[in-house]
């Protein structure tokens, strides 16, 4: 990839990108430290062709994290389509932040760290550990549990958990 057409890069503007179905309390965590950490931070949603029938829509997630962090000054949200550096570029962000729950993220993050360090060297990635509380959650825990009835109050925000039981309602799945 060339660099020639490198858009200015902001120094301390940081892209969380991820899937986002759903947003847990996990993922807030992160998003949290990361907004004292950073100057500015971009939440953005991956249109992510590798995880099959999302629950919800690429405008929904993006909703529901706007609803999230909107007592967040310091931070947006925004969705996008192909590789996460180019869209890093794209707006400006010189860091892309990912979680760590455990050491069982550790390899695949650690890969997705060191491709996007090839593609573009300008735009370094740092891991953030969230709370222990959080280091068991994941999205599709989440949606396993409620699909199941199962109370999902303690992992997810309110607005999100009244989203996710409508969503499984209208699916016929709870
Ligand atoms: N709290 C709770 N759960 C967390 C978490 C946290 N702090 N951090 C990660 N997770 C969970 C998610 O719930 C999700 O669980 P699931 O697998 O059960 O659904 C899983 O970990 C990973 O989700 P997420 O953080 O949303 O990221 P992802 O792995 O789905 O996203 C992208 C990966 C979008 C960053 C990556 O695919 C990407 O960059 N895509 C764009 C294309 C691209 O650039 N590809 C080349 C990459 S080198």
């Amino acid at each position: 990839m060339s660099h020639s057409s490198q858009h200015q890069l902001e120094r301390g503007h940081a892209l969380y990108p991820g899937t986002f179905d759903v947003l847990t309390l996990g993922h807030l965590d992160i998003v949290r430290r990361a907004s004292t950490i950073f100057r500015r931070l971009t939440v953005a949603v991956a249109q992510n062709p590798g995880k099959a029938a999302p629950l919800f829509t690429v405008a929904e997630r993006v909703e529901m994290l706007r609803e999230a962090v909107a007592d967040l000054a310091n931070v947006d949200v925004a969705s996008f389509e192909g590789l996460t550096v180019q869209f890093a570029r794209r707006i400006g962000a010189n860091v892309i932040v990912r979680g760590l729950r455990a050491v069982s993220d550790f390899e695949f993050e650690l890969q997705m760290a060191m491709m996007n360090e090839s593609l573009n060297p300008e735009i370094c990635t740092v891991f953030m550990a969230p709370a222990p509380a959080y280091s068991f959650l994941s999205s599709s825990l989440v949606k396993e549990i409620a699909r199941f009835g199962g109370d999902v109050a303690e992992y997810v925000p309110p607005h999100v958990a009244e989203k996710l039981i409508n969503r499984l309602k209208e699916n016929g799945v709870r």
